[in-house]
């Protein structure tokens, strides 16, 4: 039987998108950015989010349809991410995937937005258990996933996050919003060895955790009341990405080694993988350090196959939803209604990972 078509849906934050999949196919994936809306706030704001995404959502989906060339009718469910995620722009995206369910007679189903960053590097010839990581603006965890549906968290952020980290350190020399990708470019032109910066956490990367705030606080000390010129700017963004990854790598790679249960499918020649998805996965530099992590420690590294898909998009919300429903996990008929938002779901909390469309 031919997979399902899935009406895609994603208002997490501060992107509106709508997206129709069959199986790993996206067929559109339609991305509705508001962050130059929130730049001027250094930060998203729900409320504007929420007003911005009802604005949007209609639009979203009509050109998501229209580009997938599917008819309407061969549409056979509704995915929405129901979190995590800031709670009334979750609920937009919510309302809108019940009210088409019920109207078109379809089942919908509730995505976890980070499930969805992990599978959008998700490759035919991924064999499992795998790991997962997921760097984004909210988000920085290396997730176990033992196949696709169950998943562990292995180590998490006890602050920041690593794009929200980023981006702080470009706000700090006065780059624009989100700041991730300036960064990026202006540490091309910088020495990464000009400005010493405490590594986070050395010694401890055993803890299963990694910590941004410290590094950030130092990094504001260095830059407050200084008179930069350009080549300092680029030697300080340079300086502060290399400890960021340093620390991101040395935790993964502590993680790996120390794992009490095989994190990574190495039988019969079989090659471990870990899939990257989320903002920062389309960094550079950052693909380079864990691609050299993976040739010491013997796994694949895979990314999303485009920039689109490293950041939030309903495609990637799509594909997990189609994995979703062969498990059968989806809500039917009266029970589209009990769809709600979660805003801090973690992607291995069981109690919403199965047996909901009973
Ligand atoms: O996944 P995403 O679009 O949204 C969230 O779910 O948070 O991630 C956004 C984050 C921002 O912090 C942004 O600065 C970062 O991803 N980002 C980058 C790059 N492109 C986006 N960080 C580093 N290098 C990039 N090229
Ligand atoms: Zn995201």
């Amino acid at each position: 039987m031919d997979d399902k078509i899935i009406l895609a849906i994603d208002t997490s934050c501060d992107e509106t998108s709508a997206a129709v999949t069959q199986g790993m196919k996206i067929l559109s994936n339609i991305v509705w950015s508001q962050a130059t809306q929130h730049a001027k706030f250094g930060g998203v704001m729900p409320s504007l989010a929420q007003r911005m995404h009802e604005e949007r959502i209609d639009w979203v989906i009509e050109r998501a349809i229209t580009k997938s060339q599917v008819p309407r009718n061969k549409i056979g469910a509704i995915a929405v991410t129901a979190g995590p995620g800031l709670a009334i722009a979750l609920g937009v995206g919510i309302r809108k995937a019940k009210e088409l369910a019920n109207e078109w007679q379809i089942p919908l189903l509730e995505i976890n937005h980070l499930e969805g960053h992990v599978l959008s590097a998700l490759v035919g010839e991924v064999t499992f258990p795998a790991v997962g990581l997921v760097v984004s603006g909210g988000h920085t965890e290396l997730i176990n996933i033992e196949k696709i549906g169950k998943y562990k968290i292995i180590a998490a952020t006890q602050d920041d996050a690593l794009g929200e980290a980023l981006d702080k350190a470009a706000r700090m020399l006065g780059l624009g919003y989100p700041g991730g990708a300036f960064l990026e470019k202006l540490a091309n032109e910088g020495n990464p060895k000009a400005y010493p910066l405490p590594l986070p956490m050395a010694g401890r990367e055993d803890k299963n955790s990694f910590s941004y705030s410290g590094l950030k606080t130092a990094f504001w000390r260095m830059t407050d009341s200084k008179q930069l010129n350009k080549q300092d700017t680029a030697d300080m963004a340079a300086s502060f990405q290399d400890m960021a990854f340093k620390h991101l790598t040395r935790v993964i790679a502590t993680s790996i080694k120390n794992s009490p249960f095989p994190l990574l499918n190495l039988r019969g020649g079989s090659e471990g993988a870990l899939l990257v998805g989320g903002g920062v996965s389309a960094n550079v530099e950052l693909r380079k350090r864990l691609r050299l992590l993976g040739k010491e420690l013997g796994f694949r590294v895979h990314f999303p196959m485009n920039k689109k898909l490293c950041g939030d998009n309903a495609g990637m919300i799509g594909m997990a939803a189609g994995f979703k429903y062969q498990r059968g996990e989806y809500l039917a008929g009266e029970n589209v209604e009990k769809a709600d938002r979660k805003p801090r779901w973690k992607i291995d909390d069981v109690k919403y990972g199965s047996g909901n469309n009973l």
